[in-house]
């Protein structure tokens, strides 16, 4: 008999009763299923059920559970004391040590103690679950359920399909994700899934932007944070989850891959993890902490400086349009002709491009120019942030009239160095591209796609929608802009990103 995932009486066990196996044994009991606890540390089990029961008791006393769901929810909860009790299990949910040769030895040893038709699910975040699976008799029956930490917070579950599971087996764990109150998306077992999969973009890109030395860290993270919209700046979420966590997951998922240049670790994360600086829990990462709290940082005042007059690039004409609204509003001379005058500060407004090209491209004066950041926009509704880019040749003296300039209206000002691709648009464009290569290898549906990224990694939209709203074909000029500058295939388009782009339909289109 196929197991009913919606049939009130569901048995659920897991083995493994850590931070992940507890979470997911309160969110089970919450929707009604029969528990099942087994650990093979004497105690941890029945350890594990008391801290679920004071979890669910502090819920109801907060008013967020009524008192009843406490006393059901805990009744659901068995602690049983020897892997042979889980015989009566219809799903099992496998949470213990992230070793393969240990998962392969347990799964083997249930299957000679589970019924004919019992799933069998790991919760890995890093190992393949068709490694796994090989070592069964039955690999169809075996999936991934990969729930994130906390479980009761974290709102979505990716169900992976080894090579060999039945399709009857990854429809009734999405149907048992979606029966515990989380989101669950369907992927292929690839290295990664989904979320840490396209969570590469985020942190190798800004750890490039601080090897080239483009910007110190902290301004990389103002600008993804206050310009681009994220919760959090790429060396803040280093610090929150450690470089002993995040630097093995960028090495392994690079390897996996086999040297994928789009996954390119930096050595600089691999040097601060060799030196112990692992984030927060050290006390000292990118930023330092005292007490847990980090520390301030000093912002650099806007400068006393102003231009005599501004003279905007045409390359993009909706762009130029704000700029010159913006500097007309500071009481600044516009400048309309063809070429600026020589004593007029020349901006560009370049995608994909560095400052450096094109200023010379439209044969302007280096010294005179800057480029800011338009993608996120820039008038009202726009980013709390903008950011300027010099050449190598830019004055002080133009660098800081543009700062002002741009203040002018209350604006932060981020002002980094040289680059292809100013910070946002080279972050956000690696996020876009390897969203769309997920879509490409067929990984996962692309709302699929979307929905995991947002819910799992917080990001303000999903990487196909993400590309969407700045414009596929922007997305697609930046990226062969930095591939053209860099000679790097580390930014070579996605043939998804570019097909969607020269269709002009949206990045979440599947084909027909
Ligand atoms: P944990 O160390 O908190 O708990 C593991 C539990 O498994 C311990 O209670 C241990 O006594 C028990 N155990 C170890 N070997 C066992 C065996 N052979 N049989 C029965 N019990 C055994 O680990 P955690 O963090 O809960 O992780 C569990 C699994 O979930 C790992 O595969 C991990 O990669 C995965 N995971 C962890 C996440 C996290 O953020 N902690 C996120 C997503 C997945």
């Amino acid at each position: 008999m196929p197991v009913d995932i919606n049939s009130p009486p569901l048995c659920l066990g897991i083995v493994g009763t850590g931070a992940m196996g507890r979470g997911i044994a309160q969110i089970a009991a919450q929707a009604g299923i029969r528990v099942l606890m087994f650990d093979a540390l004497h105690g941890a089990a029945s350890g594990a059920r008391e801290t679920v029961i004071g979890t669910l008791a502090r819920l109801a006393e907060k008013g967020k559970i009524p008192a009843e769901a406490l006393a059901a929810a805990s009744a659901r909860l068995e602690v049983v004391p020897r892997l042979e009790g889980l015989a009566s299990a219809q799903v099992i949910v496998e949470a213990i040590v992230e070793n393969l040769d240990v998962k392969k030895a347990l799964f083997q040893q249930l299957e000679d103690i589970i019924g004919a038709d019992c799933i069998l699910a790991t919760n890995t975040s890093s190992l393949s679950v068709t490694s796994i699976a090989a070592a069964c008799k039955r690999p169809e029956r075996v999936a991934g359920l990969h729930f994130f930490n906390p479980v009761p917070l974290m709102k979505i579950v990716e169900v992976v399909d080894g090579l060999l599971t039945a399709p009857r087996v990854s429809a009734a764990l999405l149907a048992l994700g979606q029966r515990m109150g989380h989101t669950a998306v369907q992927t292929r077992d690839t290295p990664g899934f989904i979320v840490n999969h396209a969570g590469r973009g985020f942190v190798t890109e800004a750890l490039r932007i601080l090897g080239e030395g483009i910007a110190d860290f902290r301004e990389v993270d103002r600008i993804m944070r206050e310009a681009a919209g994220f919760r959090m700046g790429p060396f803040e979420l280093m610090d929150l989850t450690g470089l002993d966590v995040s630097q093995p997951v960028m090495e392994s998922i690079y390897h996996q891959y086999y040297e994928e240049p789009r996954y390119r670790p930096s050595a600089i994360a691999a040097q601060r993890l060799a030196g112990g600086v692992l984030g927060r829990k050290t006390g000292r990462g990118f930023y330092s902490y005292s007490g847990g709290v980090q520390e301030p940082a000093a912002v650099a005042a806007v400068p006393d400086a102003r231009a005599a007059s501004v003279w905007v690039s045409q390359t993009h004409p909706e762009w130029a349009d704000v700029l010159r609204e913006i500097a007309a509003a500071a009481g600044i001379e516009v400048e309309t002709d063809y070429a600026p005058s020589s004593q007029a500060l020349c901006i560009v407004t370049p995608l994909g491009a560095d400052a450096t090209t094109a200023c010379v491209t439209q044969g302007l004066d280096p010294a005179r120019s800057v480029a800011i950041d338009c993608l996120l926009g820039l008038g009202s509704g726009g980013p709390a942030r903008r950011t300027l880019m010099t050449t190598p040749l830019t004055s002080a003296a133009t660098r800081d009239a543009a700062h002002a300039l741009f203040a002018a209206d209350g604006s932060a000002v981020s002002v980094i160095r040289d680059s292809a691709g100013f910070v946002a648009q080279r972050i956000l464009a690696c996020i876009v591209n390897i969203g769309c290569d997920i879509a490409q290898q067929r990984i996962a549906s692309p709302a699929d796609i979307d929905r995991a990224v947002t819910l799992g990694l917080g990001y303000p939209k999903g990487p196909l929608a993400f590309g969407d709203a700045l414009g596929a074909m922007n997305v697609l000029a930046i990226l062969e802009a930095m591939q053209s500058f860099y000679g790097d295939p580390r930014y070579r388009p996605s043939p998804w990103l570019k097909r969607r782009a020269l269709l002009g339909i949206s990045l979440l289109t599947d084909d027909t």
